[in-house]
């Protein structure tokens, strides 16, 4: 057997960015349409080989709604890694993810990998690049219910940010399955190997 490296990750970042939703599409391979606000926090482990290692990554999944923001450091404390989230097509919640992003800079363990997320670009991207290579592509087609939304955030702005801060940066869909599971990849690539 391998040897089983541990990894804590939080998830960060406004209410109703998707950010259950992406944790689900990597762990459990699913995607519920509906919203239920995350309380508290929730918990999901998930374990994947990375080259000759197996990872286990123990995820903590917060609550974007305002009222749970005290909560954030018990998740962050000790974390390895981080994603903050924000949707592509609300310009406000990048806002919000820049605030975490300094939070963490200031609070979080100081080598922690910290990758920056735009979520949703299925909204209002129709030639996302290999998309139908995307495992669950025949389940999880484009929502023919819903519009079409104007990108807010634009990929240039959100990796020269990433990029200037340190962070890494994906664009992604939880609810076509385009880039999520490289972002977990990604991020167990770069942690520093004790
Ligand atoms: P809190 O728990 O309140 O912090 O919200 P959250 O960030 O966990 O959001 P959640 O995953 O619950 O998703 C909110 C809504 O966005 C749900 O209706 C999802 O179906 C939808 N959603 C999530 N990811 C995507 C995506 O990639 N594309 C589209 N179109 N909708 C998405």
């Amino acid at each position: 057997l391998s040897p089983q490296h541990q990894l804590k990750l939080v998830l960060l970042g406004e209410s109703a960015v998707g950010k259950t939703s992406f944790l689900r599409r990597f762990v459990n391979a699913d995607f519920a349409e509906k919203w239920e606000p995350t309380v508290g926090a929730g918990f999901l482990t998930k374990t994947f080989q990375l080259y000759d290692k197996m990872i286990k990554m123990n995820c903590w999944d917060t609550a974007g709604q305002d009222r749970f923001h005290s909560l954030a450091p018990m998740y962050y404390r000790g974390a390895q890694t981080a994603i903050v989230m924000y949707d592509v097509t609300k310009q406000a919640t990048f806002g919000r993810a820049k605030i975490w992003i300094r939070e963490l800079q200031r609070q979080a363990p100081p080598h922690i990998v910290i990758a920056l997320v735009g979520n949703k670009i299925d909204l209002c991207d129709s030639n996302i690049p290999d998309l139908h290579n995307s495992n669950d592509h025949d389940h999880f087609g484009f929502a023919e219910h819903e519009e079409h939304q104007d990108r807010q955030v634009t990929k240039e702005e959100a990796s020269q940010y990433a990029a200037e801060s340190g962070l890494l940066f994906f664009e992604t869909s939880a609810r076509l399955n385009f880039n999520v599971e490289k972002v977990f990849t990604e991020i167990a690539q770069h942690v520093p190997v004790e």
